[in-house]
């Protein structure tokens, strides 16, 4: 299928089969050697290397231009399908056992010495890479990366199609679809002084489709976000969008579940267990400090809450009454931390907010360490049993408000969980959390805000405590979490027009503020909206774990710096004052120096 004018092979699938058949190949050189007149290349393309021998006594034109050649020269090749001698089979190469047998070359592009060896084997920095991206995605790993992305991409397409979901493109120019980043807005020449925003994410769409009676929606969506970068995040990337009408939380985590695990099959060849495990927010947060557990390990938080309480230690004392924390970390073995070890735990926990990292040692009378003076025998023992703790263990404290405590003592488990080596990294975990709060309270801009989004549906039991006690009202949303990674979330919406409206309302979205950024949905709601929800996947996150990449970068063909700055493209670049000016733009003065 992939012979062409160029060629009737490519460079990954020459073997003994084919000894003595005359082949054409074309790629890239990837190595050029010359044993004393024979000249051996390294012929590579997408699917493989094949060693190409030139000898002078085959064709002595062929092995002059060979001479000629360089790395990354593109060239076509004619010639004859032969076993390689014994002694230079090359087991880890499927070609490996055949060469081709050059009779005739031509060089089809020559190239520049490239800035970088074409190899998997340098270490390169990470701006280089970028900004000769074609060089740096010609490297066999960057080159898996792209095709397991593919890979996945058809699995997620064929598994959904199968059952039923259509693929329907919502656009690009839009309104303001809030997932709490910044837009990016695009002006609009044709309408002076007015802007599209890229969307944040197809949900509104997607919601409207559901109204429109499209039960079964799916998009692989580009979603644009205007917020601070980092290894999992990008300003452009990539969603597995996902809607359906007349559903419960069940079916779209059960629909979200096959699709995983054929993802999971085809890449990994690994069966995950399905149903994945479920945990509450609330367990979430109480085992292990996090709402994105990562359950491949135990080492669960515990309360010493109630010790605390009756203790004389008065940090715990203090921070307990006060209607805080005091939870703690069983570290296993941890007696072999020193204090310098400990004290930079310590330092590690600060970046959480914690004021102070309190400490006992298990010894095999009991627990001892210089704030164990402050409890009584009782306590100790207590506190010993709660955490069931043995002889050579380490357990570690942390005091203050709820959200520091889990914030602090869940990085801190998770920290600990790699130092100890105790971090399983061969299966895929995977797990839901669900009933998330509804709102939380942004104390900088004095309002709730919405965890999910505005559009999520709160849980029926609690709903009638949305004005009263907004942040006990729980959501129907749920999130999917894979190796302590948070891959995707969604919800149940809002399908009632007075809900949406009072939800609105604790978010502080007036009447005419909803009305004009959101009156076409609260429209579309008068018109017969059926229960509905939805999930989105991170696709660049989900394609990183299963390959085990330390960033996203190394899954999207063309990514973004961490100033999100394109370094091949030079994006985003000037303008000039004429296209500003038919865009009725005008920069303010520090945004042209
Ligand atoms: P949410 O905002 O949770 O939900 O996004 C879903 C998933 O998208 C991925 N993601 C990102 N990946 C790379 N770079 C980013 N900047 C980035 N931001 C998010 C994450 C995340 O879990 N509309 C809702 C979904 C719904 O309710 O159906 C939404 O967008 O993996
Ligand atoms: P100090 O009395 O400040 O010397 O603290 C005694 C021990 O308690 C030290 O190990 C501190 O790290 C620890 N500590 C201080 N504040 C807290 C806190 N909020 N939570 C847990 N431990 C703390």
């Amino acid at each position: 299928m992939k012979t062409t004018t160029y060629r009737t092979h490519t460079c990954g699938e020459l073997t003994k089969a084919e000894t003595d058949r005359t082949v054409r190949l074309a790629g890239w050189v990837d190595s050029a050697r010359d044993h004393g007149g024979v000249i051996f290349v390294d012929l590579r393309d997408r699917y493989g290397r094949t060693q190409c021998v030139f000898k002078p006594e085959n064709s002595p034109e062929a092995h002059a231009l060979a001479e000629r050649l360089h790395n990354q020269y593109v060239i076509q090749v004619e010639g004859t399908v032969r076993p390689r001698p014994d002694d230079a089979i090359n087991p880890k190469l499927p070609t490996g056992e055949i060469e081709v047998h050059v009779a005739s070359a031509e060089v089809l592009a020559a190239s520049d010495t490239p800035p970088f060896e074409v190899t998997d084997d340098v270490e390169l920095g990470e701006d280089i890479r970028l900004r000769h991206r074609y060089l740096d995605l010609r490297r066999p790993t960057m080159q898996q990366n792209l095709l397991t992305r593919a890979l996945i991409v058809r699995t997620i397409r064929r598994t959904l199609e199968a059952e039923d979901f259509i693929d329907i493109e919502t656009p690009l120019l839009t309104k303001s679809t809030p997932e709490g980043a910044r837009d990016f807005l695009v002006p609009s020449r044709m309408n002076p002084g007015r802007f599209y925003a890229l969307p944040q994410s197809p949900q509104l769409f997607k919601q409207i489709l559901m109204i429109a009676g499209y039960d079964r929606y799916y998009q692989i969506a580009k979603c644009l976000r205007d917020e601070d970068l980092r290894a999992d995040r990008q300003p452009e990337f990539t969603q597995l969008d996902v809607e359906m009408a007349f559903i419960t939380e069940e079916d779209i985590m059960a629909v979200t579940e096959r699709v995983v695990a054929a993802v999971v099959k085809t890449v990994l060849d690994v069966d995950v267990e399905l149903p994945f495990p479920r945990l509450t927010f609330a367990e979430a947060m109480r085992d292990y400090g996090s709402d994105k557990p990562d359950r491949r390990f135990e080492m669960k938080l515990a309360d010493a809450g109630e010790v605390a309480r009756a203790s004389e230690f008065r940090i715990f004392r203090e921070a307990a009454e006060a209607g805080g924390h005091v939870r703690g970390l069983k570290v296993p073995g941890g007696k072999q931390f020193s204090r310098k070890d400990i004290d930079g735990l310590a330092t590690f926990a600060a970046d959480f907010g914690a004021k102070g990292l309190a400490w006992l040692r298990t010894e095999t009378d009991g627990l001892t360490g210089p704030i164990a003076k402050f409890f009584t025998p009782e306590q100790l023992a207590e506190m010993q049993q709660t955490f069931a703790a043995d002889a050579g263990d380490l357990l570690l404290f942390v005091a203050d408000e709820p959200a520091v405590v889990a914030a602090s003592l869940g990085a801190l488990r998770v920290h600990l969980g790699h130092r100890l080596g105790i971090v399983p990294e061969d299966k895929p975990n995977f797990c839901w959390v669900t009933e998330f709060p509804m709102f939380e309270y942004d104390v900088d801009e004095k309002r709730y805000v919405a965890i999910h989004h505005p559009f999520t549906s709160p849980m029926p039991e609690d709903a009638d405590r949305l004005e009263s006690e907004p942040l006990s009202v729980r959501a129907r949303a749920y999130d999917l979490v894979l190796n302590g990674i948070e891959l995707g979330g969604g919800s149940i919406r809002i399908h009632r027009q007075d809900v949406q409206q009072r939800v609105f309302r604790m978010l502080g979205i007036g009447k005419e503020e909803a009305d004009v950024k959101f009156g076409f949905l609260l429209e579309a709601l008068r018109y017969g909206a059926p229960p509905h929800g939805g999930i989105a996947l991170g696709l660049d996150r989900f394609v990183r774990l299963l390959l085990g990449e330390s960033s996203i970068r190394e899954t999207i063909a063309f990514p973004k710096t961490q100033r999100a700055q394109c370094l091949m493209t030079g994006a985003p670049s000037t303008v000039d004052e004429r296209s500003l000016r038919d865009l009725h733009i005008r920069l303010r003065p520090e945004a042209t120096s």
